[in-house]
């Protein structure tokens, strides 16, 4: 269970850490020294930090390559972490991101078991507080300490992180293939959330995510960024996640019924060139069968990486469409001989719900589903 990441960027966000920085950066660079293997570079994101952290870093970086300082406006956590990373993709080239704090909550000494996590088929590894074997300082008052436990609880049943113990960890290696492949989202939560937001994204575009213990230790230097405000736009954007999550299917949903539309239109348009009934009845099947095809596999599913080519998916898509027509057809017999007094509409009307389940789950799970 090797390094396979020798190339690795460790982005560490500032605002006013000039009690922090230097030694922090002298302990990173020291893990580096201790892994010959290793090429390690340090970025620091730091927003004009009135006390002066940026200028410390800026006379390391004059003297040590393997430290470099991106500097911005203050727009919080989320925005600094996006411009860093951002940074790291079209400037270095790397296998793999490390992020963490400045302020030694995340110990230097714990870099080297969050790469070393990274194996094969692993794309995220998180320093966990919340596996076993992971702690956090007993300088934690009950108050933070519940604020975070109920914090990370919510995110992760609202968002759908479930299988995550820490899902609010900001200690985290991350590949940067992975990486890569999530920042298209373009997730602008500026605040504290953005580390939920970010596994999210890591997590719909089907990355690997593992957890490995850590102790998280309270700062002794300088104090939290953490404000009330991040604390309301923590639970606000959970939610707007939460709705995200749901957001294919209702895509979906809407290209069905504009499919529907389409059906219709090509039905009356065949029927007045002439044509026999029938035939303008399959050929505008077919036609919303080819308009939802395209709308699903150029707007619904795009984020997804799908393997094979796009023949295969309409061929699949058209398979599919037929099949859940049967279904719903089936579902309208049966229920036809089950309640004879009721009205066919309503039937008709049921008889869509099995179809456009059926259809949704073969599209998401076969015809569109994602490469990883
Ligand atoms: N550039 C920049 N801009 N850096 C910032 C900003 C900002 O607006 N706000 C905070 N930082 C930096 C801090 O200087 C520190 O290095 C790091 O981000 C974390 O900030 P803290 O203020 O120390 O956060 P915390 O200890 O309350 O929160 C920790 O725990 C959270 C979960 O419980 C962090 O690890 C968070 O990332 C984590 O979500
Ligand atoms: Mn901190």
């Amino acid at each position: 269970m090797g390094m396979i990441v020798p190339g690795a960027c460790v982005v560490v966000p500032t605002y006013n850490e000039a009690a922090n920085i230097s030694s922090l950066l002298q302990m990173i660079l020291s893990e580096d020294d201790a892994n010959p293997a290793w090429r390690l570079v340090v970025l620091v994101v730091d927003d004009e930090s009135p006390d002066g952290t940026g200028e410390i870093v800026r006379r390391i970086a004059r003297v040590e390559p393997r430290v470099r300082l991106l500097s911005g406006t203050k727009r919080g956590l989320g925005d600094a972490y996006m411009r860093g990373f951002a940074y790291v993709v079209d400037h270095l080239d790397v296998d793999a991101v490390v992020q963490m704090d400045a302020d030694f909550s995340h110990s230097p000494g714990d870099i080297k078991r969050l790469l070393d996590g990274l194996e094969q088929d692993v794309e995220v590894v998180i320093g966990s507080r919340y596996v076993s074997g992971g702690e956090i300082d007993t300088a934690w008052g009950w108050r933070r300490r519940w604020l975070s436990r109920g914090g990370n609880l919510f995110a992760r049943y609202v968002v759908g992180l479930q299988r995550v113990k820490d899902a609010t960890a900001g200690f985290k290696a991350i590949r940067s293939s992975a990486l890569s492949n999530a920042l298209p989202f373009r997730f602008n939560v500026q605040g504290y959330v953005f580390q939920v937001a970010l596994l999210h994204y890591l997590n719909v575009s089907g990355a690997r995510i593992s957890e490995v213990p850590i102790a998280f230790h309270d700062r002794t230097s300088g104090k939290t960024k953490l404000s009330i405000s991040d604390i309301a736009g923590f639970f606000f954007h959970v939610c707007s996640l939460g709705v995200l999550r749901y957001s294919t299917f209702i895509k979906f949903i809407l290209t069905g019924t504009l499919g529907v539309l389409v059906n219709l239109a090509t039905f009356e348009i065949l029927l007045s060139i002439n044509l026999n009934a029938y035939l303008a009845s399959a050929i505008a099947v077919e036609a919303s069968i080819v308009s939802n095809f395209l709308i699903n596999n150029f707007w619904t599913f795009r984020h997804r990486t799908m393997p094979g080519s796009r023949r295969r998916r309409a061929i699949r898509f058209n398979l599919v469409s037929i099949s859940t027509l049967l279904i719903s057809l089936g579902t309208f017999a049966v229920l036809g001989i089950l309640f004879p007094e009721n009205p066919l509409v309503i039937h008709q009307a049921i008889a869509i719900v099995p179809a456009v389940l059926g259809n949704y789950f073969a599209s998401s799970y076969w015809t569109f589903r994602s490469e990883i």
